[in-house]
Formats: C-alpha cells, sequence, structure tokens
C-alpha cells in the first residue's frame, strides 16, 4: 500500500520497500543518476528519488517531468543530501503527463500570477502550506468550542434580514431581471419571486445564533457569509467564512475573554501541528512571524474605551490620511497605530458610539455609547468585531425605531427579548483575517482557495 509522503519522510530508513504517489516537482539528471522530487501535498517537502539509470530502461523515464503525476516503487534509504531518507527507485509509472506549457514551471512566480490559475496554484509550497494551515484552524475551532461545551449551530444562508443593516447584500432571486414582474406602482413585486419575499444571502449568522443561544446558552457557527462591499483592499471579500460564538448569561467581560482564549487557543495550536509550514512562513512570507505569535499568546491583550482611544489617536491626527475625532469611524491606520505603535500587541477597544455600530448592541447608561468591541490585531487591524446584546425589548424598540428599521421584519428577534430574554454576548472572527494573520500572508484573496472580491469570480 502507498504512504503518505509526510509519512515515508518520518521514516526510518530501514531499506523497506515501500510505494508513493504524487506530482513531480523538479527533475535533475546527471550522469548516470536522475532525481525526482515528488510531493503529494501532505507536507511542505517532497520525497527524493534516485533513479540509477543503468538499471531502468530509459521509457520509463520519458514523459517524468514536472507537474507529471507518478507512482513509485522503491526502498527507503538513508539520504546523503539534506533530507534524511529518500527512495531508490525500482518501478516508476506515469499515470498523467504534463506538458511544457504547465504554468507552474520550476521557477518563483508572484502571487497575482497565481491567482490566476487558482486551479493549480495549490501545488505551490505557499498555497500548499496556507491549506494546511487552513484545515488546521478550523479544526482548531471546532476543538476549541467543543472542549468549552458549546454546541455548533447551521444557520441559514438565505435570509430575508440584513443583521449589519449596511445594506451591502446579494440578493437572491429566481425572478427574471430583465422583465421582473411588477406592482401597479411600478415595483418589483417580490411575493411572485421563488420565496414568495425578497431574499439575500447573510452577511452573518448572529441573529438566528442568538435564537440558540436563548436556548443552548453557549452555541457556535462557522460558514460563509457574503457581503457586497465595494472594497477593493488586503483584507475584504465578498465570500469568506465566519465563527461566530453567542454565550446566554454572558456580559461583555465574558465574551472578551472567550475572544481572548479562542485566538491563543488557535494560534497555540497551529505552531504546534504545522510547525515546517509555519517555519515556511518566517523565512519566506514574513520575518519573525513566529515570535510575534508567541508572544501574543504569551501576553494579555490591552484593552481600551473607544473614547480612550480617540483621545490617544487625536494627539497624532497630523499623521493619518483620516483625522479623527470623538464618533469618527476608526479606520484601518487609526487601528494600526493603537496596535503597532501604542500597545505593540492586539487591543480590544470597546464602547463605541451608537451611531457607528449596529442596531443590536447594548445600550450604555450614557445613551451615546453602546457595548461593542473589535479586537484589533497589530498589521491587520479589526480581525474580530462583537458585543452585548440589548436584551430589553423596550431599548431594542427604540433603537430600531431611531434606525428606522421595521419591527415586521425582525418579529422574530423581539420575541426573544419578550420570552424569557437574558443578558447575552457574541462576536465574529472574520477566519481568512485569522489565517492571514497565523501565516503573513498580506492579501487575504490568497489565503481562501478561490477567492471572490469585486469584479472576480473566476472558477
Ligand atoms: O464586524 P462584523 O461586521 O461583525 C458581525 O458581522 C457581527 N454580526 C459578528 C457577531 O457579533 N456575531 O464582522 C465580523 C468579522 C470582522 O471583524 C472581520 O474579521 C470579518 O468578520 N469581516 C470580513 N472578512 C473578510 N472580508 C470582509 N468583507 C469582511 N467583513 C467582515
Ligand atoms: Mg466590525
Amino acid at each position: 500500500m502507498s504512504k503518505r509522503i509526510k509519512e515515508l519522510l518520518g521514516s526510518d530508513p530501514d531499506g523497506s520497500l515501500v510505494k508513493a504517489e504524487g506530482w513531480v516537482k523538479t527533475r535533475r539528471d546527471g550522469k548516470n543518476v536522475t532525481f525526482l522530487e515528488i510531493s503529494d501535498g501532505s507536507c511542505l517537502k517532497g520525497l527524493q528519488i534516485v533513479v540509477d539509470r543503468e538499471k531502468t530502461d530509459d521509457k520509463e523515464l520519458e514523459g517524468v517531468t514536472t507537474g507529471a503525476s507518478v507512482t513509485a516503487e522503491g526502498y527507503l534509504v538513508k539520504s546523503q543530501g539534506e533530507q534524511s531518507v529518500e527512495m531508490q527507485l525500482e518501478k516508476l509509472t506515469l499515470l498523467g503527463s504534463c506538458p511544457e506549457d504547465y504554468p507552474l514551471q520550476k521557477k518563483r512566480h508572484t502571487v497575482e500570477f497565481l491567482r490566476e490559475k487558482a486551479h493549480l496554484r495549490a501545488r505551490t509550497n505557499l498555497f500548499g502550506a496556507v491549506a494546511r494551515v487552513r484545515n488546521t484552524m478550523s479544526y482548531a475551532i471546532h476543538s476549541f468550542f467543543q472542549e468549552n461545551g458549546f454546541v455548533y449551530v447551521n444557520t441559514p444562508l438565505i435570509t430575508a434580514s440584513d443583521c449589519e443593516g449596511a445594506g451591502e447584500q446579494f440578493q437572491v432571486t429566481t425572478l427574471d431581471i430583465s422583465n421582473p414582474p411588477r406592482k401597479e406602482d411600478g415595483k418589483v413585486d417580490y411575493s411572485k419571486d421563488f420565496f414568495g419575499r425578497m431574499t439575500n444571502l447573510t452577511v452573518s449568522g448572529q441573529l438566528e445564533g442568538e435564537t440558540y443561544a436563548l436556548a443552548l446558552k453557549d452555541i457556535y457557527t462557522f460558514g460563509p457569509t457574503f457581503r457586497a462591499e465595494n472594497s477593493n483592499t488586503t483584507r475584504h471579500l465578498a465570500e469568506f467564512w465566519m465563527v461566530e460564538p453567542e454565550m446566554a448569561f454572558c456580559d461583555l467581560y465574558g465574551d472578551m475573554d472567550v475572544a481572548e482564549r479562542f485566538l491563543k487557543y488557535i494560534f497555540s495550536r497551529t505552531l504546534e501541528k504545522n510547525e515546517e509550514d509555519m517555519k515556511f512562513f518566517d523565512s519566506f512570507v514574513l520575518k519573525g512571524v513566529i515570535d510575534t505569535l508567541e508572544h501574543v499568546i504569551n501576553s494579555p491583550f490591552e484593552h481600551m474605551t473607544y473614547t480612550d482611544a480617540i483621545k490617544i489617536l487625536e494627539k497624532e491626527n497630523s499623521r493619518f490620511d483620516f483625522p479623527v475625532h470623538w464618533g469618527s469611524d476608526i479606520q484601518s491606520e487609526h487601528e494600526r497605530y493603537l496596535t503597532e505603535v501604542v500597545a505593540k500587541r492586539p487591543v480590544i477597544v470597546t464602547d463605541y458610539p451608537k451611531e457607528i455600530k449596529s442596531f443590536y448592541m447594548k445600550l450604555n447608561e450614557d445613551g451615546k455609547t453602546v457595548r461593542g468591541m473589535d479586537v484589533l490585531a497589530p498589521r491587520l487591524g479589526e480581525i474580530i468585531g462583537g458585543s452585548e446584546r440589548e436584551w430589553r425589548l423596550d431599548v431594542l424598540e427604540e433603537r430600531m425605531k431611531e434606525l428606522g428599521l421595521r419591527k415586521e421584519d425582525y418579529w422574530w428577534y423581539l420575541e426573544l427579548r419578550k420570552y424569557g430574554s437574558v443578558p447575552h454576548a457574541g462576536f465574529g472572527l472574520g477566519f481568512e483575517r485569522a489565517v492571514q494573520y497565523v501565516t503573513g500572508v498580506q492579501n487575504i484573496r490568497d489565503v481562501i482557495p478561490y477567492p471572490r472580491y469585486v469584479k472576480s469570480a473566476e472558477f
């Protein structure tokens, strides 16, 4: 039976006969020997295969070029080179040849070039490592919550409500958009649409997540979310994965505590399980990324209120493209200043003005700020957004009225506040931002297999 290359590389070079399968990364022909490196994605390194050409029929090596798929049988022996083991070939079988126009010939490619070859890029060192780290992080997310008694809940992707109220949703419809049915006033008649109403792809599973938290106490979601934001940045996607825990009988302090422990847990797990990949990122993607993560794991996050953050930032207004004052949004450049210059570690900013946050956040006694929190990470800025939820029916209704949200559209959300309401809180982690942070990869488009962003949905 064949073994994964990771397993073979970790085995004793005991001369046993083994079989490996993979894609040829490189081929070097010497005078009497040919060296092949084959990789199967199980780890960063490939297995070196030594072909003694005197013993091998030349035909066997025909068509065995970079990118070709092969199975190789041979003896696992001690390597002369940097690796501990290599294979002394007995029998090579070419499965799929790979002509010269293969775009991933052995040389360095830019990430921009590789984005256009997203169907092949997982075969490169960088994208293979990203995929393995992403896998570990997904698993660690589930482990963290499972070990802490949270129930995994699947919230709908098609919804009729707008959780963030930002109007950045993709519409879902089966109507003929070139000729939709219309009402007498000329507006589109959505009662004729598939769901009998207007629907969208969800921007967050939070609202439905809350309904389950108010029955099971601690729940989490982990699924795709969609935002039609016209943001052409290195940290925005139109389709991204979000992790959203929601906890009943929990306030903002409890929420922040879980957020911090959760991030540290997934970072540690990745350092532990993907040592080789992390060393690769540290050498070729972002120098010092391992130290940074270790520092984050070992030091407490900084906390400050929005009001205090603005006081700090206002003094530095001359250095910002967007000077701030109380009431303004904290933008990427400010987030970076707070984390990189002021705190030199992640910062949790709390108690934002209600005007710049969503309708569901609990109103503070000052009537001006809400119990929201953002976790900001150096280099990246906002990685988590969360809050204690407004659990008082009258205050929530009042807030929705101020914002012009229709009670009828949120009737079920409001009923949670009517029937056995409790303080509760939660947050959302942008999964790709977390992967970006851990790997040091600069552009969010390179930490998801098939990125969707403005004007781009190939593959
Ligand atoms: O801050 P956001 O908008 O919060 C929510 O959606 C809440 N309903 C979460 C909750 O309390 N349950 O988004 C949460 C996180 C952000 O901090 C960011 O990391 C990520 O989601 N995010 C994006 N990631 C990639 N591309 C985008 N366009 C993103 N928008 C938000
Ligand atoms: Mg946010």
